[in-house]
């Protein structure tokens, strides 16, 4: 699973414009496109739901990265399916049930992606590991983009990376990704790399370039990691 992703948030696009800066980042050499979904609830901001991915879905055949900052999330696994997400995922903090909405979003057809806010340790991960296909670490606390990388990420994905063993899971790391941390990130065993601020800044004619040195740059980290 090293092959590397990078996921532009469109978090960071202009909202008014979301189907072309769809097209645009992915014309800049996105892998995936990340979709950040917040409701004023499990974390103090509030975003956009199924009906926004379903108007995305026709914009780009790229993997649409759902991430669910929403609680409870079960009663919306369905309409983000429908809608046209392709990896749907749910933190562990939303709620007392979570095996069993990894469970659903499988049995919807789509890939389950498991979330760990910073306060929460890798350990608590550990038992639904046989459940998902991705864990995307938390490097900032969700809610807003532009935040500062909290450095303790690393040791995180580090942690993951060994527990995984020879399953077949992304690990992903989302908040303050940038050029300057994605090489540390790599280092540790992130293959999936969400980026925001870091890739939006400048305009569409900065994207390519901003793309191209978080991608350079984690690249550095797996040789790093290969040696
Ligand atoms: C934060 C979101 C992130 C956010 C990242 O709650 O989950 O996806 O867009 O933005 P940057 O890269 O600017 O930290
Ligand atoms: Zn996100």
């Amino acid at each position: 699973m090293n092959d590397l992703v990078i996921a532009p948030s469109i978090l960071a696009a202009d909202f008014a414009r979301l189907g072309e800066e769809v097209r645009d980042v992915v014309a800049a050499g996105a892998d995936w496109i990340h979709v950040d979904v917040m409701d004023g609830h499990f974390v103090p901001n509030i975003t956009i739901g199924p009906d926004v991915v379903k108007a995305l879905r026709p914009h780009t055949d790229r993997v649409l990265d759902v991430h669910l900052m929403i609680a409870p999330a079960d009663p919306y696994l369905d309409a983000f399916a429908k809608a046209g997400a392709d990896v749907i995922s749910v933190h562990v903090e939303a709620g007392p049930h979570i095996h069993r909405a990894l469970q659903a979003i499988r049995h919807l057809g789509k890939r389950a992606g498991i979330v760990l806010n910073p306060g929460t340790p890798a350990s608590a991960v550990e038992p639904l590991l046989d459940a998902v296909d991705l864990v995307l670490v938390m490097s900032v606390n969700p809610g807003f983009g532009g935040q500062a990388f909290i450095p303790g990420a690393v040791d995180k994905v580090a942690r993951l990376s060994r527990m995984r063993g020879g399953r077949a899971i992304r690990i992903e790391v989302d908040g303050g990704v940038s050029a300057a941390t994605a090489g540390a990130l790599a280092a540790a065993g992130a293959d999936t790399l969400v980026a925001g601020s870091a890739i939006f800044k400048g305009g569409p004619e900065a994207y390519a370039e901003n793309i191209a040195a978080i991608r350079s740059a984690a690249r550095a980290g797996l040789r790093q990691r290969a040696a």
